[in-house]
């Protein structure tokens, strides 16, 4: 597969799990990547892994901070694709979440998608093409009682999609979502001990709770989010703008 030969890729959230497997996707799609994350050792660690790529660059950054995201991209080359991936997710009861709870988890999950494809967009417009792709969770139709501040920025993500595929429309660029299920990473690992902590038993039980209702039996795999990622970056997507995709092993089917 060499369909973003010559692309140049940007992922954030890149030292592991999805955003790991969208990295080492990319390579062997043969892309030139760009991967962010605030993890530098974890990072590099990734780049080393990402064999096929035409170049690798990292960029160790907090993507909240937007007078950094934006010095950083204005000194970049053409960006052809950015798949706004890092989030984070956090297990509480609803009064027992803190205002900086709230903040913290919009921030990464919503207002760092948006200033970042803000100054990305910037450059696709320019080149008169582009494909962003952000990331968000079967979480943004399901109710989330013990995530709200979560569901929430998911829910906000969809939003973001469709409102920047109807602005970036006539330049050229698409604007798409994939929503993953349940993804055996890091993350599903601290749920599972957020649940036991709530709920007792053990963080694997709590784990085996979420495959329980899923159709094709099994967690999700980053490559399973990849290689969507990858269809909805490249030039046989030309048509789909707006869209989001669920990869969740049939868990949610609106
Ligand atoms: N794991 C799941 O079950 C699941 C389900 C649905 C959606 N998702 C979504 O998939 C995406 C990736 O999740 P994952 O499971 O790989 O998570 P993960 O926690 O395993 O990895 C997330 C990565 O994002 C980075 N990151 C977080 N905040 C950052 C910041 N401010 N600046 C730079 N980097 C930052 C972390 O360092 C980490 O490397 C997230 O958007 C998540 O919401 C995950």
């Amino acid at each position: 597969m060499d369909n973003l030969a010559g692309k140049s890729m940007m992922i954030t959230g890149a030292a592991r799990g999805v955003g790991r497997g969208i990295a080492l996707a990319g390579a062997r799609a043969g892309a030139k990547l760009w991967l962010v994350d605030r993890d530098e050792a974890a990072l590099k660690e990734t780049a080393e892994e990402c064999r096929g790529a035409e170049s690798v660059e990292t960029l160790t950054l907090d993507i909240t901070d937007v007078e950094a995201v934006r010095a950083q991209i204005a000194v970049l080359g053409p960006i052809d694709v950015l798949v706004n991936n890092a989030g984070i997710m956090q297990t509480k009861s609803f009064f027992e979440i803190e205002e900086e709870d709230w903040d913290r988890v919009l921030a990464v999950n919503l207002k760092a998608a948006f200033f970042l494809s803000q100054a990305v967009g910037k450059k696709m417009m320019e080149q008169k093409q582009g494909s962003i792709v952000n990331i968000a969770s079967v979480a943004a139709r399901w109710p989330r009682p013990l995530a709200m501040p979560y569901g929430v920025s998911k829910s906000g993500v969809l939003s973001l999609t469709r409102s920047m595929a109807a602005f970036f429309g006539e330049h050229g660029v698409r604007v798409n979502a994939v929503c993953p299920g349940a993804m055996d990473t890091e993350m599903l690992q601290r749920i599972g001990q957020e649940r036991a902590h709530l709920f007792g038993g053990s963080p694997e039980e709590a784990i085996l709770d979420y495959v329980g209702p899923i159709p094709m039996g099994r967690l999700g795999q980053p490559t399973d989010v990849a290689e969507a990622v990858l269809f909805l970056a490249s030039d046989q997507a030309r048509y789909i703008t707006g869209q989001s995709l669920n990869v969740c092993g049939g868990w949610q089917m609106v």
